[in-house]
């Protein structure tokens, strides 16, 4: 198969990271006769410093001609202690999301037997956790209108609006998701307060029963924050909107003992996106000790998602969990052991594949 792939490290420790997954698409590519292509494409605080915009019209061209885009991370302290800043890093990840219509974020929280002491969680509340998150990507409070602050300056407000097709199509992806899965659908959202929430209630039952394999339960997001770590055994597929995706989608990161662990896909048009759940973590920026596992496991989700190559992708999967078997890990889980390089995560992986 032909691939082509836009590569958009970012910032802080993307390039590292994506490095790596480049490797080991590489390695695979190789071993199961594929052609890759990547075409490299600036984003976020490096773009702004290069062309003074986070998300150019040449990348979104270099998106736009590719088959799926891999991408690192955003973000820059520089501009976090700038709270006047007129343009910001991460205003090129939005507006990528929104151009290329990536409207349901895939999260998939799960753990790795060798590392579930790893977690500051106990081992029989998380052991076997395997659920995964649908966060609406494209709407909500991050992009709804007005936004901004009064003349003044001493007023500020954001706008949470949706509409009930972006709940549909949601919604519609989570049931798919569970029928595959072990059929049960969390909506997750704050029904007794907010307007929003009403709507993805009513439009979730409504489309109920089209799913009549699949069990639906509504939880509020503050109830679902404690059951998340409580017992998250319990969940199998969790829809919800942006901001409580977000934000429970970092609070889950923690079942599986590091933020460096978990992998995403941005689904909703015919190109793809794949990154990491963690940021640019800048303190590591460069140092070549950043855990890439995340970005080589959304490698493996795009072989999956946007190539239908299973194998491909398992085998990723599988080498995966073999370096944190062994130990071939950077210093965030290494504990009492080795602490690997980054860079040398990447090789071994790779190394891994070729055999
Ligand atoms: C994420 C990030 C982004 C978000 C930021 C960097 C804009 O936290 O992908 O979860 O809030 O969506
Ligand atoms: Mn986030």
């Amino acid at each position: 198969m032909e691939m082509n792939i836009a590569l958009l490290p970012g910032d802080g420790i993307g390039p590292e990271v994506v490095d790596q997954a480049v490797k080991v698409v590489n390695a695979v590519a190789k071993k199961f006769g594929h052609t890759i292509t990547f075409e490299k494409a600036l984003t976020g605080a490096a773009a702004i410093d290069a062309v003074g915009l986070p998300y150019p019209d040449e990348t979104h061209e270099v998106c736009l001609r590719s088959d799926a885009v891999l991408f690192g991370a955003i973000g820059d302290p520089k501009y976090d202690n700038d709270p006047s800043a007129k343009v910001r890093p991460e205003q090129g990840l939005l507006l990528m999301r929104k151009k290329l219509g990536l409207f349901a974020n895939v999260r998939p929280t799960f753990t790795f037997p060798s590392l579930i002491d790893k977690s500051p969680l106990k081992r029989d509340r998380i052991e076997g956790t395997d659920l995964v998150f649908l966060r609406e990507l494209t709407g909500g409070i991050y992009f709804g209108e007005p936004r901004g602050r009064s003349e003044q300056g001493d007023r500020a407000f954001d706008t949470c609006v949706y509409n009930v097709f972006e709940i549909e199509r949601l919604a519609r992806m989570g049931f798919e998701f569970a029928r595959k899965r072990r059929k049960l659908l969390t909506c997750v959202d704050k029904a007794n307060v907010l307007a929003t929430s009403r709507l993805w209630r009513e439009t979730v039952q409504r489309l109920a029963p089209e799913y009549p394999d699949v069990k639906v339960e509504y939880e509020f997001v503050d109830a679902v924050a404690m059951r998340l770590i409580q017992w998250p055994k319990s969940y199998d597929v969790l829809i919800t909107e942006n901001l409580f995706g977000d934000i429970l989608t970092d609070e889950a990161s923690v079942i599986s003992g590091s933020m460096g662990l978990m992998p995403s896909a941005s689904l909703g048009s015919d190109i793809k996106l794949f990154e990491p759940i963690h940021g640019s973590y800048p303190q590591a920026a460069g140092k070549n000790i950043a855990n890439p596992l995340a970005t080589v496991l959304s490698a493996s989700m795009m072989f999956e998602y946007a190539f239908d190559l299973q194998e491909e992708a398992n085998l990723i999967s599988e080498v995966v969990n073999r370096s944190i078997e062994e130990g071939i890990v950077t210093e965030d889980l290494a504990g009492d052991g080795k602490a690997y390089k980054t860079s040398e995560v990447g090789d071994w992986l790779a190394e891994q594949i070729a055999k």
